[in-house]
């Protein structure tokens, strides 16, 4: 946790801040004296979770209703944002659409839905946001949550993956044109993380999630309020010049799968001893 009041006085804006990893980050920017911004579909949601976190902190949190998909939608959001708390110092584009799938059972209905969300809705947060702040001379942090299978790919999840990569590559692209007003931009490339938005469509029946566990090298698991404390150190004047950079937060799930000899984690001391010997045996 960073130093209290780290973020006194300043204005965080959280898509998809109503539940989840967003309620968690609005948690965590809030105890650290922000006034926090959250918005999504859902209004009952988002004012709900804004008063718990508002009378825990003792700092206001605001909700609005956005469908992040709708552009007037989100100029309007942006309006009331700058009108209720003034222009924000940190952007989270969190807000994200999701589920597993066949391919060959998606429609294009299906495809629009979550790129929609995933990559037009950061775009037009961000465009919306970024031009705002350019009028008014003011620099920011944005981050974006986006997934390790940004990198690698994912099967049965096509559209997130597709669209998370695009919401990576306009991240560095504005990192590298938006710098000279100030602004960064960064992004968190969670692995898995049990929230029930994400776990409720990704491992319906409950039976994938050991398999998940057994992926992660750690054992375990990552918790909302550990990517919570990253985020708000990534968008913190600590981190005044980390700009245009991609962390992965994964307890080490991507390099465990992906390193050739990985799979002789399961070689015993005795097995291994006896390698040893035959190794030797063909070096001398
Ligand atoms: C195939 C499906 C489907 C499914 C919906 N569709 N669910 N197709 N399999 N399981 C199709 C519908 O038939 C429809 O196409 C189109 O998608 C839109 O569906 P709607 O239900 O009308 O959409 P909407 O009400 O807007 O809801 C959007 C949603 C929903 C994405 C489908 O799940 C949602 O609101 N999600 C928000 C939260 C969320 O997904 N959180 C998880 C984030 S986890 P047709 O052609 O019939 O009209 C994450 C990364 C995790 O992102 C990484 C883990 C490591
Ligand atoms: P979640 O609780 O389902 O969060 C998704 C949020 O997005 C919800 O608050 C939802 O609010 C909002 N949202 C969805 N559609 C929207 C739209 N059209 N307009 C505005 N807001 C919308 O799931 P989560 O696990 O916390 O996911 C948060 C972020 O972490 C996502 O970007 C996800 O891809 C990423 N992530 C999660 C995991 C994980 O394992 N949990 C791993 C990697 C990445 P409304 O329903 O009110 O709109």
């Amino acid at each position: 946790m960073l130093p209290p009041n780290s973020f006194k006085g300043k204005v965080v804006f959280i898509t998809g801040g109503g539940t989840g990893i967003g309620r968690g980050l609005t948690t965590v920017f809030s105890s650290l004296g922000a006034t926090c911004v959250i918005a999504s579909r859902k209004i009952d949601v988002l004012k709900a979770t804004a008063e718990e976190i508002s009378s825990q902190t003792g700092n206001k949190v605001h909700a609005i209703q956005c469908d992040v998909r709708d552009p007037g939608m989100v100029k309007n959001a942006v309006s009331e944002l700058i009108k209720i708390a003034g222009h924000p110092d940190v952007v989270i584009n969190n807000a994200a659409g999701n589920f597993i799938s066949l391919s060959e059972r998606l429609s294009s209905n299906a495809w629009k839905t979550i790129t929609d969300i995933v990559l037009n809705g950061t775009a037009y947060v961000t465009l919306e946001i970024g031009k705002e702040l350019i009028k008014a001379e003011k620099g920011a942090a944005f981050l974006a949550i986006t997934t390790i299978y940004a990198k690698s790919g994912s099967a049965f999840v096509v559209p997130s993956a597709s669209a998370k990569a695009g919401v990576e590559i306009m991240s560095l692209s504005l990192a590298a044109e938006w710098s000279r007003y100030g602004m960064r931009f960064n992004v968190i490339q969670p692995g898995p993380i049990k929230t029930k938005g994400a776990f409720s469509r990704l491992d319906p029946t409950g039976e994938f999630e050991q398999e998940m566990i057994e992926r992660l090298p750690c054992g375990r698991l990552g918790t909302v309020e550990e990517i919570s404390n990253l985020a708000a150190f990534l968008c913190s004047d600590y981190a005044s010049w980390i700009n245009g950079s991609i962390i992965r937060f994964d307890g080490g799930e991507y390099v465990f799968l992906s390193g050739e000899f990985n799979s002789l984690m399961k070689v015993t001391t005795q097995q291994w001893d006896m390698l040893e010997q035959l190794i030797r045996k063909t070096e001398s």
